[in-house]
């Protein structure tokens, strides 16, 4: 009879995983950083590029024209001049002129009030690389390039959203400040406003992600075995709820799994986001997200109620227009899921994943570093996309279109 045990390939020692993983673990760990500051400029001096004028003009939803004027009357922040003498304004000079203009015009000013409630918006779906980060992240900087306050979760134990923002998750965050901090069970539970942190892009506040945040998940079944009272499910919503007179719009990049993370922010959601490329097998995987979200959810609905939200979109990403199949899936999923699907897809363009390379959005890229009309075919694009979910937004307030 053959013994059990796993037979040896070779008589030499063999190295085993763990080791030949924390060997390379630490390798990266402390070279990293040299790649790091030649690819980026370090993280404190992310600064966001100054807009033209007639970018200003845009933004405000006036004239540049206008704006002339109001410089020339010497009213409004003191601005920066180009080696031509053109006006630049910084995006907090944009909210400065914004501000000024709602003394006289109050929709100016798009922050919410009255009964309006904070929007808490999760981008999901558990497919890897399906477009969750580079949404969140641009739905993030437009919101507040538009004069919304907006904070940003990074949900993601990757932390590519926090790369995006300018935070390298191995060097600017430590122990116990991302969001675990205000979920763990522990006494080490700080208060949300303990991690949140202001971003290059004025208007945009942050709570980064690291691997730390995978704790909650390895926690939650630990406390839930425990008999403990405990609840998972309203952590994030109960931290929100605190910082709710702060901001208009919460934005959540969540992980690409179906985890207590994900489920957690699925039931802090006042809207969601399942962002889908189409081919057949992101369809299928999908499929499983949503049968398991829905299995999930509705044990949940039958411990502590329903988790009723504003909305639900799928949002199609990575759209390529003259592939044939994509446009038949897309005409398959808009058949079968109508206005559930938002109306503009975004699409594929070289200018958003060259400047993800440069951990960039196309927002903060100029006209100028990218060939002019991929930068404006993405341009479009990405705002059309964000139009409408600002939209969408907008009438959960009661407000009319723009
Ligand atoms: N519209 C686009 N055009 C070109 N490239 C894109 C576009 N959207 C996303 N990408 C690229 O696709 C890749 C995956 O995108 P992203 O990181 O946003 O997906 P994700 O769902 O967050 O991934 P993960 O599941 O790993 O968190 C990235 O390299 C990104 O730059
Ligand atoms: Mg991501």
């Amino acid at each position: 009879m053959m013994p059990l045990t796993k037979p040896a390939r070779s008589l030499q020692a063999r190295p085993s995983l763990d080791s030949i993983y924390a060997d390379k673990a630490a390798l990266l760990t402390s070279h990293l950083h040299v790649l790091q500051e030649r690819l980026l400029a370090p993280s404190s001096t992310k600064e966001l590029r100054s807009f033209t004028s007639a970018e200003a003009a845009r933004l405000i939803g006036v004239t540049d024209g206008y704006l002339r004027q109001i410089s020339l009357a010497g009213e409004g922040p003191i601005l920066e001049r180009s080696p031509g003498g053109r006006r630049l304004y910084t995006l907090a000079q944009v909210h400065e002129l914004r501000r000024l203009l709602a003394r006289t015009k109050p929709s100016y000013l798009p922050t919410r009030s009255g009964s309006e409630h904070l929007q808490i918006i999760a981008v999901t779906n558990f497919k890897g690389g399906s477009g969750k980060t580079t949404v969140s992240t641009h739905l993030t900087q437009y919101l507040a390039s538009r004069g919304f306050r907006v904070l940003a979760i990074d949900l993601d134990p990757q932390a590519s959203m926090s790369s995006l923002f300018g935070y390298q998750p191995e060097i600017d965050i430590q122990e116990n400040q991302t969001l675990y901090a205000a979920l763990r069970y522990d006494d080490m539970r700080l208060p949300i406003t303990d991690v949140i942190r202001p971003t290059y892009f004025a208007g945009a506040d942050l709570i980064p992600g690291n691997i730390e945040l995978q704790e909650f998940e390895h926690d939650t079944p630990r406390i839930l075995a425990g008999g403990h009272r405990e609840l998972f499910f309203d952590r994030i919503a109960t931290s929100l709820a605190n910082v709710d007179d702060r901001y208009d719009v919460v934005v959540i990049d969540c992980p690409p799994q179906l985890g207590f993370l994900t489920m957690t922010a699925l039931c802090a959601a006042t809207g969601v986001l399942v962002t889908v490329h189409p081919q057949m097998i992101d369809i299928a995987s999908m499929n499983q997200f949503l049968t398991m979200a829905s299995g999930l959810l509705s044990v949940l609905r039958e411990k502590v109620g329903a988790f009723e939200v504003d909305f639900n979109r799928f949002l199609i990403t990575r759209y390529e227009p003259n592939d044939g199949p994509q446009s038949q899936i897309v005409a398959f999923l808009r058949s079968l899921f109508g206005d559930e699907v938002l109306t503009n897809p975004m699409v594929k363009s070289t200018a958003v994943s060259e400047a993800g390379l440069r951990k960039q959005t196309i927002y903060e890229v100029s006209r100028d570093q990218v060939h002019r009309q991929t930068y404006e075919r993405a341009i479009e694009s990405m705002d059309a996309v964000n139009a409408e979910i600002e939209d969408v937004i907008k009438s959960n307030w009661g407000r009319a279109k723009a």
